[in-house]
């Protein structure tokens, strides 16, 4: 037997290994060699996920939060990427990062009920993001992520997604 339907609570019920931010790959980005789905640990052939959504694992929308507010303190004193951001809108960006993490990880969908689509290369293409632009924002991110202390492999997993999308976005080479 064969079952389409995606685990609710696999790595990232709206995410996966295949797109940045919606299952399946359908974010955009197919990556060659890599599964649609995400692989997850079972108990039994059929039986519930061993291991939870990394969502439920990391303490659910308050660890994002404080995950996507650290971020920002950073962000907000960056010359160079600092002002591309809505700085009369700080706790809306806050909010539009955050939810599309968590609806991402496993969490509520809350996200594209209220943004749609996340379509995150398109979003992105008013901005100039360039390596430097992208390694700001990584050393950033890489801080708030640490000052999480996650299990190591709940914070490898977080992170080679967040690099990886991070490369994604880079949309300017000069
Ligand atoms: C590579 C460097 C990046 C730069 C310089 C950058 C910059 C920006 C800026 C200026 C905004 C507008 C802020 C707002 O009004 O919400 C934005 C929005 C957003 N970014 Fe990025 N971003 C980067 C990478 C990423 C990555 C890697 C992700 C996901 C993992 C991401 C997810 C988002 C989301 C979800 C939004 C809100 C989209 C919306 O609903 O309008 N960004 N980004």
């Amino acid at each position: 037997m064969t079952d389409p339907t995606p685990p609710s609570n696999g790595p990232g019920k709206s995410g996966g290994a295949g797109g940045l931010g919606m299952p399946g790959g359908a974010g955009g980005l197919g990556m060659p060699g890599v599964p649609a789905q995400p692989i997850t640990l079972r108990v039994g052939e059929h039986g519930v996920s061993a291991t939870g959504s990394l969502f439920d694992r990391i303490g659910g929308a308050p660890t994002f939060d404080r995950l996507v507010r650290r971020f920002y303190e950073g962000v907000q004193h960056d010359e160079v990427i600092w002002p591309m951001y809505p700085a009369d809108d700080l706790e809306g960006a806050i909010w539009r990062l955050s939810a599309f993490l968590q609806q991402y990880w496993g969490g509520p969908g809350t996200y594209s009920e209220q943004r749609g689509h996340p379509r995150l290369r398109m979003r992105h293409n008013p901005f100039r993001i360039t390596s430097e632009a992208r390694e700001r924002w990584l050393h950033h991110m890489r801080e708030a992520v640490e000052s999480l202390e996650l299990a190591p492999l709940d914070e490898a997993e977080l992170w080679a997604y967040l690099d990886r999308a991070a490369h994604a976005m880079t949309n300017t080479f000069d």
